[in-house]
């Protein structure tokens, strides 16, 4: 059942629990991450990316993800979210195609810059009943950079700042930056608690961390005690897809029809959805 961002996330906070964003990129990905919000009764977020959208035609891919949420959630609160949102034009795209949430990222922006921008989206999408997360200090693409070189400061959140930030936009939610980065093992080893505490402290809205497919439980259910309520994840989804993929599409492949193979990519897609759900303590919070 398509469900208010807020108030899935809301329902989190005040649980003690988190819950996933998972990104798609088609059909049998929806699909697979649906099944496991179904067959666990967690509710979820399911997220589309610009990049998605180039891929795949923002329409296409926004009315494929609508019908699979209407045809399989049930009772099971499911929100759709922009991933990533860079422009007031996408957003505002989004929630003409019915996206409940949009998340827009300045973080690349000055403070200012991110502020205005994010209050302009908030603005145009609390009309709308649309859910906005944004996104102070820095989730950042470190690629094959040398990590020992990397200085971490420039990208964590200021919680004053957050402070301010949340006050000045009224944005529902708040990516924030401890030492994650997007990507699989290109993070700080041990985040920075202090600040997640200090940030917890000075602002109410829900916490989204951001590059957490590799998050192993012990590190999950620390953040979700420090006030976390929501964990991107893509890498590791992209990573079941892709493996699957190809054992079963070696040299010697017998296969003829692609159903086969796509049934056991939405298969494995539901698999880690399911691990991802218990580490965040989501099932049966539907
Ligand atoms: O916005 C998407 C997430 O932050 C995903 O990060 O690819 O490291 O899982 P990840
Ligand atoms: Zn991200």
């Amino acid at each position: 059942m398509l469900t208010s961002i807020k108030e899935i996330l809301t329902k989190a906070q005040e649980g003690g629990y988190a819950v996933g964003a998972f990104n798609l990129s088609n059909m049998e990905t929806a699909q697979g991450i649906l099944m496991a919000a179904v067959e666990r009764r967690s509710p979820l977020i399911v997220q589309i990316t610009e990049s998605t959208m180039k891929f795949a035609g923002a329409k296409e891919i926004a009315e494929i993800t609508r019908t699979i949420i209407k045809e399989r959630s049930g009772d099971i609160p499911i929100g759709i979210n922009l991933d990533h949102g860079k422009t007031f034009e996408v957003a505002m795209r989004c929630i003409d195609l019915g996206f409940n949430g949009v998340m827009i990222d300045g973080s690349r922006l000055s403070f200012e810059e991110n502020l205005n921008l994010t209050k302009r989206v908030v603005d145009y999408a609390h009309e709308k009943q649309v859910t906005v997360q944004a996104e102070l200090g820095v989730v950042p693409y470190l690629g094959e950079s040398d990590l020992s070189e990397v200085n971490w400061k420039d990208f964590m959140t200021d919680p004053e700042q957050a402070r301010q930030f949340v006050e000045a936009t009224g944005a529902d939610s708040l990516a924030i930056g401890i030492g994650n980065a997007h990507g699989f093992f290109r993070e700080l080893e041990n985040c920075d608690w202090d600040r997640l505490a200090e940030i917890r402290e000075k602002i109410k809205i829900p916490l989204v961390i951001h590059g957490s497919s590799d998050w192993l439980e012990e590190k999950i259910i620390k953040a979700v005690e420090g006030g976390v309520s929501c964990f991107n994840v893509d890498t590791d989804l992209r990573l079941a897809f892709v493996h699957t993929l190809c054992q079963l599409t070696d040299d010697k492949c017998a296969i003829t029809d692609p159903r086969n193979i796509m049934d056991a990519v939405r298969n494995a897609i539901k698999k880690k959805v399911i691990e991802k759900i218990h580490a965040y303590g989501s099932a049966n919070k539907a």
